[in-house]
């Protein structure tokens, strides 16, 4: 299957639909996982240093280059400096490391993964969090345009003021947004705002993370979650009309505004038709329909309220508060 691809501002394309990584963290899995969406036809991986599977990736991808499958320039890497690296000092050193990982000499784009810096600690341990200077860091990701290291760089959890500041104060504009956008959280301004200064856009979540209503659940953390966006009423009846999954209708509603999806699967199955988006389109009634199901803020699912970092001034979140 063939994919489209979206031109980012340094004139790189970047296919449409991405093969989402995140926790996705044993050896098996990912050969398996990552085997399947290369023979179905992703050319486009999201990953993060985060993630701790740059490694597998990297293994994968060798097995296919050396074999002569696939070339690198046939690939489309997406990688992210963490936030306990968000200093300017940081950002070669993590940058080196994530393509000695990858096993490659560059990566197609390098986001920032979130906009407040924080000290690394162990997980579960409470962190600190750090004063941080966007422009002072977003010089060092230009400069590893300048090294080769990267083709593109861009940003990640950022606000609209945030992008917005690194626009009037950079060489290299950000090429690209990547923010939590799915059916319930559609953020209409933000995608607006990006497209029109020319950053590409990419929906994390495309897919609204199902099964995360259970998991609070099971975890006894009851908070006002919203219902499955697969099961939504609308979304299936869509579905059946066009005879396509619940999950396609909420892809393709993405990738008609030209937004990146990166939807994340390790069932072969899921990862096919997640990424049979072309052969089908959703009419104005369709779209209209499911526009007018956006929820909002209160449909946010990555709240980072681990951060406890509602305070800080590089916060992208509206307060809850
Ligand atoms: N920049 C950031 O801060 C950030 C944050 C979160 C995520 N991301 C990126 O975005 C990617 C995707 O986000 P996500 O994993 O949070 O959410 P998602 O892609 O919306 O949902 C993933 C979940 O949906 C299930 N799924 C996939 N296809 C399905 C289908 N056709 N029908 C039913 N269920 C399906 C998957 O289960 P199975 O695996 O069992 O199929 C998985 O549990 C991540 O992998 C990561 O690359 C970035």
């Amino acid at each position: 299957m063939k994919c489209q691809s979206v031109t980012l501002n340094g004139g790189f394309k970047m296919p449409i639909v991405g093969f989402g990584s995140g926790g996705i963290k044993t050896a098996d899995l990912m050969e398996e996982t990552l085997n399947t969406a290369l023979e179905v036809g992703y050319r486009h991986i999201d990953t993060a240093t985060v993630y701790e599977n740059e490694h597998l990736i990297g293994s994968v991808l060798q097995k296919w280059f050396s074999a002569g499958r696939l070339k690198r320039e046939d690939i489309f890497i997406t990688t992210k400096l963490p936030n306990y690296a968000l200093q300017p000092d940081k950002v070669e050193e993590f940058l080196r490391a994530s393509l000695a990982k990858l096993q490659v000499n560059y990566v197609d784009l390098y986001l920032i993964h979130f906009p407040v810096a924080r000290v690394e600690t162990a997980p579960n341990e409470p962190c600190s969090l750090l004063p941080t200077d966007h422009i002072a860091v977003w010089k060092k990701m230009e400069e590893q345009v300048e090294l080769g290291r990267a083709k593109a760089i861009g940003v990640s959890n950022f606000s609209q003021r945030q992008i917005e500041r690194l626009i009037n104060n950079s060489t290299i504009k950000p090429a690209c947004l990547q923010s939590e956008i799915h059916l319930y959280l559609q953020q209409e301004s933000l995608v607006n705002f990006c497209h029109s200064n020319g950053l590409v856009v990419t929906a994390y979540s495309p897919l609204g993370h199902p099964g995360i209503g259970d998991w609070l659940k099971k975890r006894g953390m009851e908070k006002d979650y919203l219902p499955d966006e697969l099961s939504d009423p609308t979304v299936q009846q869509i579905a059946k009309k066009h005879n396509i999954t619940t999950a396609q209708v909420l892809l393709k509603f993405q990738i008609q505004k030209n937004i990146v999806v990166v939807p994340k699967s390790s069932k072969p199955n899921r990862l096919r038709t997640n990424f049979d988006l072309f052969s089908f389109s959703l009419d104005d009634g369709d779209i209209k329909a499911l526009a007018d199901l956006d929820k909002g803020e209160r449909a946010r699912i990555f709240e980072y309220k681990n951060l406890n970092g509602e305070d800080h001034p590089e916060w992208p979140f509206p307060k809850r508060r």
